[in-house]
């Protein structure tokens, strides 16, 4: 049992109660003291839940890049801005300072400019782990346009699902990819998407593996081309407050991706103030987030957020396991980091290997030490302290979303006492709350709920691209007045949450959302399948695996059933990408459904998961004798 309460920490107490108190203050403060605008704000915040309708710094002026780059330039010019980490060990990694980033932004800006694109324009990235990831991203926060980045590792008709979502008019992507021994032809993934994208007028392709592509006359161009003639003066474009910067899309209970969009001046805010308290950051750190930039954290803490600290920033293109399992450790040794931000996958999957290939390399830099995406279970956490941290850095368990632009409950180092598998306690101005299904707010300690929060804060997505109702019903209508984010959490004895894991039909696996949904409508498109439900059981190693149940058009043989499998994982790898195919295929005769036709996922889970108690009353289902069925048939 723990011995002290949160009132205890005096230091995060006061700032808390502070921040509760008067929000608007809080904000104000934090935005006039630690940037560059062309022109302040008439109101701090303007809010409505019910309508999800939510402004930050009305009426202010400003540019991302300005804060991120030019006015880092007299006092950092020289300053490492990004340290570039190779796929192989044996290439030499690149140290960008900040006045050379800043004349490549320039440059690319002029590029983007020069092939048509202006302020408001939607422009799809689709690039590895390579600065030009970054830079790109910088040009378009530069002259207004907004970018969308996609994970270099979604298929063709992923990709081009993003890009008709948000009508890109350009696609920026390279002649190839390396991830560990392999190399991943981008460009051929774009062309195919690229048939079925009537905006998309320019393609640039950066290039990186030199592999042999195609262009297509008059829409494709390399980069390196025009980047060459591009001038290295560009002034940067005024922005409103509220002016999107970017969209990023997320996994969404229904079959099609929201386009999660985030505006100027919240999401710097936002970002800057929660970079610079988790991690502790000071001067002459060495930062490294080992997430890809093609997910939220890697915009808000390889990118946006230690810029806007002018903070040295690792990009990694690598895998944690190539060419050895010991590359994590080899590069914190070479880059002497001091903050290392991982996800619990990566961790479970470090700790299966020997202990030695940590204790060989030097980590007396790291100072903290975090971890992100998924919760993290209690033997990750130990190791990751004992081994990584060596019991002397504070482990950072930082619950946020692709939604909420920034970190919203974490431990700060050296004045939150940890606590494993908890992410801790709210930053100042958040407000978290945990509700009960009946939509009562859960007071007191030692309860669970849905959590949800009060108050807005400047990171919060504004919209869902293109459909501001389905914002609305996602995340502010089944609590009303309040933010529902979908997971559910437990608050312990001195309040410390802890988060249990999703409460919807999101499913995380290796760290990735990925929605029910849309892999069983890719499922669903096989034609032998009549239809499908996915569920998430626990991976030691993934956090969750997905089990697919299939009821097939007729019944085949058995070596005909093996092909099946393969070919549904093979269909959801093409549509969705590999990161979303099954590890266990049970074909079944029907699907436990209430009398509303409603598929009970809760059953199919708990088989999944090897549980067979409490089922609950199945005599209501509309074929209650199928649960036997399917629990004989468990793989
Ligand atoms: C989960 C990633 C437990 C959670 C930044 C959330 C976590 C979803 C944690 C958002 C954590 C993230 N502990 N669960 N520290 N961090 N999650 O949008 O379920 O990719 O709702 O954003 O990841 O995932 P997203």
């Amino acid at each position: 049992m723990r011995n002290y309460l949160i009132e205890d920490l005096p230091h995060y107490f006061e700032d808390y109660k502070k921040s509760i108190k008067n929000p608007k203050k809080f904000w104000d403060k934090i935005a006039d003291e630690n940037f560059v605008w062309y022109q302040r704000w008439s109101k701090v915040v303007k809010y409505d839940m019910n309508e999800a309708k939510i402004s930050w710094f009305k009426n202010a002026k400003l540019n991302i890049t300005k804060n991120c780059l030019d006015r880092h330039l007299s006092v950092r010019g020289d300053k490492t801005a990004i340290i570039w980490e190779p796929n192989d060990p044996k290439e030499e990694a690149q140290h960008i300072s900040y006045s050379e980033l800043y004349k490549r932004v320039n440059k690319t800006a002029n590029v983007l400019r020069d092939m048509g694109i202006e302020k408001g324009n939607r422009v799809c990235i689709y690039l590895p782990m390579i600065p030009e990831l970054a830079i790109t991203m910088l040009a378009c926060a530069k002259l207004g346009a907004i970018h969308s980045v996609i994970f270099a590792g979604f298929s063709a008709s992923a990709v081009a699902s993003r890009v008709n979502d948000c009508e890109a008019k350009m696609v920026i992507t390279s002649d190839g990819s390396y991830r560990g021994n392999k190399i991943l032809d981008l460009k051929s993934i774009v062309d195919e998407a690229l048939e079925k994208t009537p905006s998309v007028e320019k393609v640039l392709v950066v290039k990186r593996t030199q592999n042999e592509v195609s262009m297509k006359e008059n829409r494709d161009f390399w980069m390196e081309n025009l980047y060459e003639n591009a001038s290295p003066d560009f002034v940067s474009v005024i922005m409103d407050a509220e002016d999107p910067l970017f969209i990023l899309y997320t996994s969404g209970s229904t079959g099609k991706p929201k386009g999660m969009l985030h505006t100027c001046a919240g999401y710097m805010v936002y970002t800057a103030y929660t970079f610079k308290n988790v991690f502790n950051y000071k001067e002459n750190d060495i930062y490294w987030c080992t997430a890809d930039i093609g997910w939220i954290t890697g915009h808000s803490y390889i990118l946006y957020g230690p810029l806007l600290n002018g903070a040295t920033t690792v990009i990694f293109e690598g895998v944690p396991t190539y060419p050895q399992p010991d590359r994590f450790w080899e590069v914190i040794e070479k880059h002497k980091i001091t903050q290392f931000y991982t996800a619990p996958t990566a961790i479970r999957s470090l700790a299966k290997e020997s202990v030695e290939w940590v204790d060989k390399h030097d980590l007396s830099t790291l100072k903290v030490i975090g971890s992100v995406g998924e919760p993290i279970n209690e033997e990750a956490w130990h190791w990751f302290n004992d081994h990584v941290g060596k019991k002397k850095c504070p482990i950072v368990d930082t619950w946020w979303q692709t939604e909420t632009g920034g970190i919203m409950i974490s431990p700060l180092p050296f004045v939150t006492p940890t606590k494993p598998t908890y992410a801790t306690l709210p930053l100042p101005g958040i407000q978290p709350v945990l509700m009960d299904d009946k939509r009562n707010e859960i007071m007191g300690n030692q309860v669970t709920g849905n959590l949800c929060i009060r108050f807005p804060w400047p990171g919060i997505a504004r919209t869902i691209w293109g459909d501001h109702q389905r914002y609305k019903e996602t995340y502010f209508t089944a609590f009303p007045g309040k933010y529902f984010t979908g997971d559910g959490a437990l608050r312990d004895e001195v309040g410390y949450y802890r988060i249990t894991g999703r409460v919807d039909d999101v499913i995380i696996v290796s760290g990735h959302n990925l929605g029910t949904a849309p892999i069983e409508d890719s499922i669903n498109q096989h034609p032998a399948v009549a239809e499908s439900a996915i569920v998430g059981y626990p991976h030691d190693i993934k956090g969750n695996a997905l089990y697919g149940y299939v009821v097939l058009k007729e019944t085949g043989e058995s070596r005909q059933r093996e092909n099946l499998k393969k070919e549904i994982n093979q269909l959801i790898s093409e549509q969705i990408g590999p990161i979303a195919k099954l590890d266990k295929i049970q074909f079944v005769s029907g699907l436990p459904k209430t009398r509303s036709g409603k598929i009970m996922r809760r059953i199919l889970r708990k088989i999944a998961e090897g549980d067979f108690t409490n089922f609950g009353d199945i005599t209501t289902l509309l074929n209650p004798e199928i649960v036997e069925e399917i629990k004989n048939e468990r793989i």
